[in-house]
């Protein structure tokens, strides 16, 4: 059964802040840096859209964004947002069920593929891969652990809260770094932040050679 995010819209972001105060936000403030003005971007699981009047607070105007959101409700809070001049296509459904045309700049995907199994995510990732222009920009953001107990408590205690409230399929963080290296993407930058549970990574897709 895919994870339903609605019944968590309207506490989510009080949830998260409460958990892990403005890291979730910085973590996504950090990948908007790397975008340029005029960008065609792809935002996956943007949940309440507060990433939306972000960027439009750097970018006012000029951007064309698509904004893929499975949950009804997430996405009912998302087009509320201030989006300024900038060009937004939302579309309510699973990313791997929509059929985009190819040619973005810039994909972000914030704390999309934690709650996938390895399946869907390579399932995932092999459809926004095959969306992005050659050199184009891959900005994720996730959890990681890097040994420290309290990282494995945390996501655990994730895990089974979210498996609760919206059946989510994961009991694992899937290997998601593989994807991008299985893909050849090069490392732009990374930052992490919450002692290292939370990584902010900028990849650049390969350029074709003909
Ligand atoms: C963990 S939440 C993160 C929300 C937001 N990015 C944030 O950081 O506050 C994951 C979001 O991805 C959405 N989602 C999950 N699978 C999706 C899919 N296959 N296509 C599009 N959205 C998806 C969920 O509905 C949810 O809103």
């Amino acid at each position: 059964m895919a994870a339903n995010f609605n019944n968590s819209a309207w506490f989510y972001d009080r949830l998260s802040r409460l958990v892990y105060g403005r890291a979730l936000v910085n973590a996504q403030l950090y990948l908007l840096g790397f975008i340029k003005p005029n960008s065609n971007i792809l935002i996956v699981g943007g949940g309440t859209g507060w990433i939306l009047e972000e960027l439009t607070k750097l970018y006012p105007l000029g951007l064309h964004i698509t904004y893929v959101e499975v949950a009804a409700g997430m996405m009912e809070l998302s087009k509320k947002r201030n989006t300024g001049g900038n060009k937004i296509a939302y579309i309510q459904n699973a990313i791997e069920q929509v059929n985009l045309n190819p040619g973005f700049d810039v994909v972000i995907t914030p704390f999309l593929f934690d709650n996938f199994t390895e399946q869907t995510l390579k399932t995932v990732f092999n459809h926004i891969h095959n969306l992005l222009k050659p050199q184009s920009l891959w900005l994720n953001a996730d959890f990681q652990l890097t040994g420290k107990w309290w990282q494995l408590f945390l996501l655990k205690s994730m895990f089974v809260f979210f498996r609760l409230i919206c059946g989510i399929e994961a009991g694992k963080l899937p290997e998601i770094k593989t994807h991008f290296t299985a893909n050849s993407y090069a490392v732009v930058d990374e930052k992490t932040f919450f002692n290292d549970f939370i990584v902010a990574n900028v990849y650049r897709k390969k350029m074709v050679y003909i």
